[in-house]
């Protein structure tokens, strides 16, 4: 498709943004930002529809916006999914693209959804941290949480490094280290590859390595809040954890002690 066409095939009711950067870490991740549309609204954590044309017909996938409900770009964080219908195209945008981009956000990784606490675990794998990389540069977080940790686990340590990226980018913003301060804690592990910190977020939970790490106490309903986001079986086996530490789930609607949702793969 020549760039000058995509005008005339933007579907109705739909935004058609200009891709302004684009970074590959691993041959199976990578980022991109793109313009944001002068109306388009959402709350830190939401998810949105991102699509392109493909084979003559627009496709889309569910993406976690990466950017906090402040900035004026849109980032998103990607798996390049092998055989994946939209991520085979998705990879090889470069600055100046279009892509498309449903009008309504919605999701449940919102801190409206959870009850006041002191303590906000934010448990992620692969590409489930992208809705945290959102809610970490919110300061609405740091309003309602004394402490914020984000855990990260992926199979290799290359994975990992746009958590690294991301804190990073929060000490060097004059504005963002003043909110955030040392109230966020990076906790990063990895199960496939030789790392000072290693095993899965569940194994590290149940045996207390996690919280011996931190210098926390163990999960209590009283103080502690979560969000996860990570495959079927990573949200199944750390929604258990948090339910047997006596906390319960919560909704838009129904606000309590941790909200839950799927890592998109497309
Ligand atoms: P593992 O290497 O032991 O499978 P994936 O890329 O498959 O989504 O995995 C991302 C990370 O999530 C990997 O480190 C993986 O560990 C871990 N993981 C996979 N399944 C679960 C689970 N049920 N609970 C916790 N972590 C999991």
């Amino acid at each position: 498709v020549l760039k000058q066409d995509v005008a005339a095939e933007v579907p109705a009711g739909v935004f058609a943004e200009t891709v302004t950067f684009v970074q590959h870490y691993t041959d199976r991740l990578f980022r991109f930002r793109m313009t944001r549309p002068e109306s388009f609204r959402f709350r830190s954590g939401e998810f949105v529809m991102i699509g392109l044309m493909v084979d003559g017909k627009p496709l889309y996938r569910a993406y976690s916006i990466a950017s906090p409900a402040w900035a004026e770009e849109l980032e998103f964080f990607s798996i390049k999914a092998p055989n994946g219908p939209l991520t085979t195209e998705l990879q090889k945008i470069q600055p100046g693209d279009k892509v498309f981009m449903r009008k309504k956000p919605t999701g449940t990784l919102v801190l409206d959804a959870l009850t006041p606490g002191k303590r906000l675990y934010m448990f992620s794998t692969g590409t489930g941290i992208a809705p945290f990389a959102s809610l970490i540069r919110e300061p609405e977080t740091y309003e309602k949480f004394e402490e914020v940790i984000l855990t990260h686990t992926c199979r290799e340590v290359a994975e990992l490094k746009y958590g690294f990226d991301l804190v990073d980018e929060i000490k060097n913003d004059e504005i963002l280290s003043e909110i955030v301060g040392d109230k966020l804690k990076h906790y990063a592990t990895v199960t496939r590859e030789d790392y000072p910190f290693q095993g899965r977020i569940t194994d590290l939970m149940g045996n207390g390595k996690l919280y011996a790490d931190l210098g926390v106490p163990p999960l209590d309903p009283a103080i502690d809040r979560g969000m996860i986001c990570g495959s079927a079986a990573m949200l199944k086996d750390t929604k258990e954890l948090l339910e047997r530490a006596g906390l319960t789930e919560g909704a838009n609607n129904k606000p309590a002690e941790f909200v839950i949702e799927r890592a998109f793969v497309g």
